[in-house]
């Protein structure tokens, strides 16, 4: 299925460039000496300053150079400013996404700033052009910001760009052109094709702003093909659900949407998944209480098998608006799974249990059914396959859940037949204890075999055995609660009050944003 997917968005951007150029990698020189940065008189870019009253309306432009386009356009130099950058536009328009995240940003943030970039004239030509344009309308957006800086005396750490897919790109290659560093960069899964290998100057990058976060939706296929970039480009890099396909953008549904709507509207369909990152972080900004968490992990493998959970030094964050700025010296890939809607928010838990046997045993994709009860909610049946059960060793995998169970209670595990077959043979495990790890509160908690005092018995194909809180766990209770108290001290307070204070005096955060 992710073959099929990849060289539809192969077809997808050879439709609309040729093929032939879209492999060849050359860019166009910077322009050359400095001078150019104080001309304002070639500024092709436009920056169309929003309002809360009409999101949707480009009704004043500000212009580098022309003081009275400030107070003309409402500009005010003593709020926080965000700016928009799209991307590669075929159809030379504004995506609908646009508005909802320029109301998203004043409904976060009232007294703001809000500019929509717009460079549709640059972006509406084949791939490769418009790929190329990014840095060009990237020293536009730089010497926007050197104007407020050095005739408005704007400060800079008030200035959040957001560029989504080539948007990213000039976004990074305006941070790399101003004079002092912006506060932050926020890339929506930044364009790949021609930017996987590029030099830093050309692409996002670290170096272009004082904190970089980046949300990877569709990176797939081979890295200079995939619609996203694969490498991560900035200080903290999220890829929900690996960052690969997105739940509720599958092939099925591409297939159904070109069935209705045909092959005229495939960049529409195609874009699903990668136009995800803009509405997770819009999810960010207007659903507060529902802060999504995003794990730092080797691999997508290893967090599937809910090995990743940790919050430990740092390895767990806010995904979105509500980040922690906290800059890791070597770029940390980060994941989290999310629902198909908004709010996108899932909670993770890790369920790990010892196989005994005496025999040795040792069986490939195996269904199970899990059932989770806590004093909130329960969730029923939720079927995996496990890759590989074997006699004395551990099993974990990952579960996800879309309503908060409150404390868990009990589980129960079934072992369903893999084959009409399995009946017969009847293959059994033992499990002492289910542990169970709750990535939202990092609380751990032990579960016993209810009805044998030391073993369950694990058949295939038989009946759930049910496991309940451990009572003689008393300690990992106490435990638990000091350590949500904890967690709540330093992420999820900060979400409720708005309160942007560094509560953990260990990690290297930086000092809050304004918009904070
Ligand atoms: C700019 O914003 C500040 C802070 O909200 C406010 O006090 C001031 O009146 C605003 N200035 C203008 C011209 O609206
Ligand atoms: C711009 O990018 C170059 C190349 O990566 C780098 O050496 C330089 O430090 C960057 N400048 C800024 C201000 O980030
Ligand atoms: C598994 O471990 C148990 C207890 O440690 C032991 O009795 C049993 O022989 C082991 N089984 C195998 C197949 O090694
Ligand atoms: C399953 O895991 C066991 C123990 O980790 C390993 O020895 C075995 O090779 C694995 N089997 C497969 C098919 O991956």
């Amino acid at each position: 299925m992710g073959k099929e997917i990849t060289w539809l968005i192969i077809i997808g951007i050879c439709i609309k460039s040729s093929c032939e150029s879209l492999f060849n990698t050359e860019t166009p020189a910077l322009s050359n000496g400095k001078d150019w940065i104080l001309d304002y008189t070639d500024i092709e870019t436009k920056f169309s300053v929003r309002s809360v009253e009409e999101p949707e309306e480009d009704l004043c432009y500000l212009v580098p150079g022309k003081k009275d386009t400030v107070t003309q356009c409402g500009f005010n130099i003593s709020l926080p400013t965000f700016a928009i950058i799209h991307g590669w536009s075929v159809a030379g328009l504004f995506e609908s996404w646009i508005h909802k995240l320029v109301a998203a940003l004043f409904e976060r943030v009232p007294n703001a700033n809000v500019i929509v970039v717009d460079w549709l004239d640059r972006a509406q030509h084949h791939y490769p052009n418009s790929a190329a344009n990014t840095k060009l309308v990237g020293e536009d957006v730089a010497r926007l910001i050197n104007w407020l800086e050095v005739d408005l005396k704007y400060d800079l750490k008030n200035i959040h760009l957001l560029g989504y897919s080539l948007g990213a790109h000039v976004a990074g290659v305006a941070g790399n052109l101003t004079n002092n560093k912006i506060n932050r960069i926020t890339g929506m899964d930044p364009a790949g094709p021609r930017f996987e290998y590029a030099e830093y100057r050309n692409r996002l990058s670290p170096d272009d702003a004082t904190f970089v976060d980046v949300l990877h939706t569709n990176t797939r296929g081979s890295p200079d093909l995939s619609i996203g970039i694969q490498r991560p480009v900035g200080h903290v890099d999220i890829y929900p659900n690996g960052g690969t396909a997105q739940p509720g953008c599958s092939f099925r549904y591409t297939v159904d949407m070109m069935r209705s709507f045909g092959l005229h509207n495939l960049d529409q369909i195609l874009k699903c998944a990668h136009e995800r990152s803009v509405h997770l972080f819009i999810d960010s900004l207007v659903n507060k209480q529902q802060q999504s968490m995003a794990y730092r992990c080797n691999s997508k493998d290893a967090f599937d098998r809910g090995l990743c959970l940790s919050c430990r030094k740092n390895r767990c964050n806010n995904m979105g608006f509500g980040v922690n700025k906290i800059r890791t010296t070597r770029s940390a890939k980060m994941y989290l799974k999310t629902g198909a809607s908004m709010p996108f928010k899932v909670f993770h838990y890790q369920i790990k249990f010892h196989v005994f046997n005496q025999q040795k045993l040792s069986l490939n994709e195996q269904p199970f059914i899990v059932s989770l009860y806590g004093t909130h909610g329960e969730k029923e049946d939720v079927q995996l396959i496990l890759s590989n059960v074997t006699t004395n060793t551990t099993v974990s995998f990952l579960l996800t859940t879309d309503v908060d169970l409150g404390e868990l209670l009990r589980v129960t595990l079934q072992w369903d037949s893999d084959s009409y077959f399995s009946f017969f043979n009847s293959n059994e495990f033992m499990v002492r204890r289910i542990r169970v790890k709750t990535g939202e509160t990092q609380s751990k908690v032990i579960f016993r075999a209810e009805s044998d005092g030391k073993f369950a018995h694990l058949v295939q194909g038989g009946d759930p055995v049910t496991f309940t809180k451990s009572k003689e766990d008393q300690n990992s209770r106490t435990h638990e609660r000091n350590h949500r108290l904890k967690m709540q001290g330093s992420f999820f307070k900060q979400g409720l009050n708005g309160a942007a204070t560094d509560t953990s005096p260990s990690s290297s955060s930086l000092p809050p944003s304004p918009e904070h």
